[in-house]
């Protein structure tokens, strides 16, 4: 293979209680790449459309994916790399973790698929360690395996693709304003009291159970986080009153999307997501922000093959 074009899916990371370590691929918005081999080794960014990053390779989270993995692999070849944003940078729906994860899954595909997907998790959460200080797993293994996921452990590695009721659905707002994933992990506290990580840990175990058994109430119930949204939220203009409007119209839950500023809402089946949309655009008019939002339904494949010759 000479050329590969692929979609790069936005990401949902912590889905309230499981911060680090639960995620899920959407597949209403992502970024589209593409990856041509040259005879000349090494990694050039050609053209990068949608947001405006840079095209030095060892800070491009994608560039320094790709030259990272031709590296290791002792590729004999180099990547041409292009990159179109289909959403911000800064959003909270992993932005740089489908620029880190597509750069891996496509580079690998070029090598002729050399590489697990756990294996191609840790090549992105590299590059989630150049977007951000930190190599987080969480949307980087949403996009690569899809679907819902579990980050069971950081050392080792170790990455459970769980199950996803038919009728999940994911509706999101994202406030044009930026929250850098830093900033936010900077608000964080240190410590947590025993009494609150038990209700956390609980929460994680019913939202997985749930999942399992398409347990919808238990989904519902446990879309708990007592840690760190309480933490984030000040970030988030008029975070409480998108979650009272997803609430109130029937969402079975609403949180921060990863890092903010996004509030995403999970919704039993597309009426309810219809309407829990309706209700947030309308509280969120008064506002006078700016926004986008979304509904879409669990990607259950993550990355995908768009073109390839
Ligand atoms: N789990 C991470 C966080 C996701 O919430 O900080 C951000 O990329």
């Amino acid at each position: 293979m000479d050329y590969l074009k692929i979609f790069a899916p936005a990401t949902v990371a912590n889905v309230s209680c499981g911060f680090d370590s639960l995620g899920l691929a959407v597949d209403a918005i992502g970024d589209k790449m593409s990856f041509t081999r040259t005879t000349e080794r090494g990694v050039k960014i050609t053209n990068i459309t949608g947001a405006d990053l840079t095209y030095n390779v060892d800070k491009n989270v994608a560039g320094a994916v790709v030259k990272k993995i031709l590296n290791e692999s002792h590729a004999d070849f180099g990547i041409e790399l292009t990159i179109h944003k289909g959403f911000s940078p800064g959003s909270g729906l992993g932005s740089s973790a489908a620029s880190a994860a597509g750069a891996a899954f496509g580079t690998n595909q070029l090598l002729g698929n050399i590489y697990s997907d756990l294996e191609l998790t840790k090549f992105a959460m590299f590059g989630e360690e150049v977007a951000c200080g930190s190599p987080i797993a969480d949307n980087v293994s949403a996009a690569i395996y899809g679907g819902f996921v579990l980050v069971r452990s950081y050392t080792p590695l170790e990455i459970i693709k769980l199950p996803v009721p038919s009728e999940l659905r994911v509706v999101a707002i994202h406030p044009q304003i930026e929250v850098k994933t830093k900033d936010a992990r900077d608000v964080l506290p240190a410590e947590i009291a025993l009494k609150d990580a038990v209700i956390q840990w609980a929460n994680v175990g019913g939202l997985i159970s749930g999942l399992y058994t398409d347990n919808y109430k238990l989904i519902s119930n446990s879309l708990v986080d007592i840690i760190v949204e309480p933490a984030r939220k000040g970030l988030i203009p008029f975070f409480n009153e998108v979650k009272n409007s997803a609430l109130n119209s029937g969402a079975l839950g609403a949180g921060i999307s990863g890092s903010g500023p996004t509030i995403f809402a999970l919704c039993k089946g597309n009426e309810v997501a219809s309407n829990v949309y309706k209700s947030i655009e309308e509280s969120y008019k008064k506002t006078g922000i700016d926004f986008e939002m979304f509904i879409s339904k669990v990607n259950p494949e993550g990355i995908k093959i768009l073109e390839e010759k």
